[in-house]
């Protein structure tokens, strides 16, 4: 069964508390959502391949560690997830991007594909997808489903905000992913919405309401 990690590092718990309140505006929240991505990714990220090269420091020649190769993609759902880009690419600057086009419909709540493209080949790549809300869990489970049939196997989810509803969805297809949840919230309305949440993180991060 799938490592699931609830991140509960207080600088986490704060930004995820102005980030619920409807009176933060586009831009704090934008910044918020990248900071926010940052912390997460430094944690999901802490088992990045590393190797040992060989550095002269002022003082001597020692052998010191780097990251191995070119091997990471981040991987958004749009539209929300590319706010998470930003702070995950602060940290790997040299990391590929894919992207993967999905609404949910406002009456089934399921998924709907408009647009995917990956880095290829994807298949030696660590893969790590990014959205801030899993609600169903629907749009998560299409986007993994996505990435497999092109050959990704190391993946790892890392969504701000999750319900009890989507973790379970998420977990039971694909349980050989990592989850990283921000914070567990408590459950879905009427509307599949996520409660207390945020409300729509696409609309709150490009101000489209
Ligand atoms: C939101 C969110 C997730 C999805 C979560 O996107 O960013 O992708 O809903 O819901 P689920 O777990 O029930 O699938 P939305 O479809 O509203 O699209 P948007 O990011 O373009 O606003
Ligand atoms: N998508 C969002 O943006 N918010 C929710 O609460 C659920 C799905």
């Amino acid at each position: 069964m799938n490592r699931i990690t609830i991140m509960n590092h207080p600088l986490l718990q704060h930004k995820i508390s102005r980030l619920r309140d409807k009176s933060t505006g586009t831009s704090e929240f934008r910044s918020l959502v990248e900071e926010i991505a940052m912390l997460m990714g430094y944690e999901a990220l802490s088992d990045l391949p590393i190797k040992e090269i060989e550095v002269e420091t002022p003082i001597e020649t020692c052998m010191t560690p780097v990251l191995a190769g070119r091997k990471l993609a981040v991987v958004p759902i749009l539209r929300a997830g590319l706010g998470m880009v930003s702070g995950i690419t602060a940290l790997v600057p040299n990391a590929k991007i894919g992207h993967i086009g999905l609404y949910r419909d406002e009456e089934t709540h399921e998924p709907h594909e408009y647009y995917c493209k990956l880095p290829d080949p994807i298949e030696e790549r660590m893969i790590v997808v990014t959205d801030p809300m899993l609600a169903t869990g629907g749009s998560a489970v299409a986007a993994v489903d996505f990435i497999k049939k092109h050959g990704g196997k190391n993946i790892k989810f890392l969504c701000i905000i999750a319900a009890p509803d989507g973790v379970e969805r998420l977990q039971k297809a694909h349980p050989d992913i990592q989850i990283y949840v921000g914070h567990l919230d408590r459950e879905l309305n009427e509307n599949a919405y996520i409660c207390p949440g945020l409300g729509d993180a696409g609309d709150r991060i490009f101000g489209t309401k």
